[in-house]
């Protein structure tokens, strides 16, 4: 018996949810009753501390038919590919970019077809950042996946994904996004013949959304674009694989049946999905540009206060409006270190080389900005009309720390050797003699 509610979903960011596949199932006035109803089994998922402050606090409540402990030993797992070795190779400040990954030409799900970038940090310290793209051609048949080491925010780029989870179904399509938290089994079908995109894996504290100040209580992404499933469940016994990614690497486990159980649930550690087109852009319509931290999605807090772990930041389609200024994106270097993605269409700081699937690091203090071609263009640019920046959206993940890029990264034949160049037909205008 398998019931799955498919495309229903509850408005609200990190609101206390609740729902039921079926009825009567969630306890009233307690969490934990001697019996459940169905004779199902109380089990709680936290994702914070127990004692964490009350407005951070996340966990669930999770009614089910077989707790999670029931499967047998984990062994390890190789994975050629997806790995948090963020030391093999030195950190570089030269800029970098990279082609899309081809896709797999051998059998490849979710899972597979995980390729490691670039990170910082890790799970044993609970801070920074892994980046992967994935390639996929195949759903996952037979086995479900948990990330222990963090929760993962899927970036689709080509292909829509349908990922069941133990809280309920979501399906994602490209300039979507979904969060699975840390700990929450899920299996990723696909439901067109190819997968591609980007994954942040958040070491760090969970994603939230930025306060805005003085921007006041609305814009950027509102909460109640953020959707997050109905409980859906599968009663399902077979000979099935359970992989953990726990502490960097991946571990396998027999077990007998769907870990996706769950009939019913309540609290606020759950999965979600966005789409990245209700996000609701600020801009200057007077002059210069305000820092591009207007354009976060999601936030994940470091230590430090006001400093992030990492910012999930987009680019969508937006009119530029501001007078006596550069429109596209300045020149500049940061504290911040910046991986870049292109879901669709052009990056208006980029007249070539950027392409939709493919990827680039900016590291702490290194220079970089618009091309010669852009800067040319946009310096004689007639700006008593506006500019609509259309079709197109851009992502940022950007960290606190360095982003150290792995070997495969550095080695692969995606890498753009020459992306140095774009900067290098930059001319000298100087002339002390002009104004
Ligand atoms: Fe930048």
């Amino acid at each position: 018996m398998s019931v799955v509610k498919q495309n229903e979903y509850q408005s609200g960011f990190g609101n206390e949810f609740a729902s039921e596949a079926i009825e009567g199932v969630l306890p009233q006035g307690q969490n934990s009753p001697q019996r459940v109803a169905h004779g199902l089994y109380a089990e709680q998922l936290s994702g914070t501390a127990f004692t964490a402050p009350r407005h951070l606090n996340r966990r669930s409540w999770l009614y089910r038919i077989r707790p999670a402990a029931v499967h047998e030993p984990f062994r390890s797992l190789e994975h050629a590919t997806f790995h948090n070795r963020f030391d093999e190779a030195p950190a570089t400040p030269n800029q970098l970019r990279w082609d899309p990954l081809p896709h797999p030409d051998k059998p490849a799900d979710f899972v597979d077809g995980l390729v490691t970038m670039a990170g910082n940090g890790g799970a044993a310290e609970q801070a920074g950042i892994g980046i992967h793209l994935y390639a996929a051609n195949r759903s996952m048949q037979g086995r479900f996946f948990y990330n222990a080491d963090g929760e993962l925010l899927i970036v689709p780029q080509q292909g829509r994904l349908h990922l069941a989870t133990e809280l309920g179904v979501i399906e994602i399509e490209p300039q979507e996004i979904a969060v699975i938290p840390r700990g929450v089994r899920f299996r990723v079908e696909l439901l067109d013949d190819l997968a591609r995109g980007y994954v942040c894996e958040n070491f760090g504290s969970l994603f939230r959304l930025p306060d805005l100040g003085p921007i006041g209580s609305n814009c950027l992404a509102n909460a109640r674009d953020f959707l997050t499933p109905m409980a859906a469940y599968e009663d399902v016994e077979g000979q099935f694989e359970l992989v953990a990614k726990f502490q960097g690497a991946l571990w396998t486990a027999k077990i007998d049946h769907s870990p996706l159980d769950v009939v019913g649930w309540h609290g606020n550690y759950a999965p979600y999905k966005y789409d990245l087109r209700h996000f609701n852009t600020i801009g200057s319509i007077s002059f210069d540009h305000p820092d591009p931290s207007i354009f976060t999605v999601l936030t994940s807090a470091s230590d430090t206060h006001g400093t992030a772990n990492v910012d999930f930041a987009i680019f969508p389609p937006r009119w530029l409006v501001a007078q006596h200024t550069f429109r596209p994106p300045w020149f500049h270097r940061n504290v911040a270190s910046e991986f870049m993605g292109l879901i669709t269409g052009v990056y208006d700081a980029k007249a070539e080389g950027f392409v939709p699937g493919g990827a680039s690091l900016h590291n702490c203090m290194s220079g970089h900005g618009p091309d010669a071609a852009t800067y040319e263009k946009a310096s004689a640019a007639d700006l008593s009309k506006p500019d609509v920046i259309g079709g197109t959206m851009a992502f940022m993940f950007e960290t606190r720390k360095v982003i150290r890029p792995t070997r495969q990264a550095l080695d692969m034949p995606q890498r753009q050797q020459n992306y140095y160049e774009c900067w290098q037909g930059i001319r000298k205008h100087f002339n002390p003699e002009r104004t």
